[in-house]
């Protein structure tokens, strides 16, 4: 190849790098799932922030049910009695999730066994300890867990969720 025919393979070979790149690349601010920080943080923004529980009244294993953001959006409080992922209060073993699930929005029940909230529809199981990790079954995403705020004086309050409640295009609606 003579250095005439290699200096056009070349910027060939660059040119096609690059526009690779861009094509992978996402748009200036743009983060996962296309929103853009400035999007994500105004949606996060529309979340109610809700007082569901005191730390002082919640027994290890006995679940508390409660609705967020809505009426239609059944939710479940856990304590756990050890830490665990993502879990708050000063023991950091609260957490909450959807009692959805995410494959065909049946009911979940929790499972103190293994802590582990249970399908009834096709058996699809998801970890509470691990931030409601799917560990079996037909759902193909993880639970939705609420984030939690707990105060100086132990009031629980849920602000946010982390992925999507079943059946919703928008938690929040
Ligand atoms: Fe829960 Fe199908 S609805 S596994």
């Amino acid at each position: 190849m003579d250095e005439r025919h290699r200096t056009a393979d070349l910027s060939r070979r660059q040119l096609l790098g690059v526009g690779a790149i861009g094509a992978l690349a996402p748009a200036a601010g743009c983060s996962r799932g296309g929103l853009s920080r400035r999007e994500s943080e105004e949606a996060a923004s529309f979340y109610p922030s809700r007082m569901i529980g005191r730390v002082a009244d919640l027994k290890v294993d006995v679940p508390v049910a409660f609705v967020y953001p809505d009426p239609g959006s059944p939710a479940v409080l856990l304590r756990l009695g050890h830490p665990v992922l993502r879990g708050a209060g000063p023991g950091r073993d609260i957490v909450a999730f959807s009692t959805l699930c995410p494959h065909k929005g049946y009911p979940l029940g929790f499972c103190a066994a293994d802590r582990s909230l249970v399908c009834p529809g096709h058996f699809s199981r998801f970890d509470c300890e691990l931030g409601g990790q799917q560990i079996w079954g037909h759902a193909t995403q993880n639970l939705a867990q609420i984030k939690l705020a707990v105060d100086d004086e132990g009031a629980i309050s849920a602000v946010s969720i982390d992925e999507l409640i079943y059946g919703r295009l928008h938690n929040v609606l």
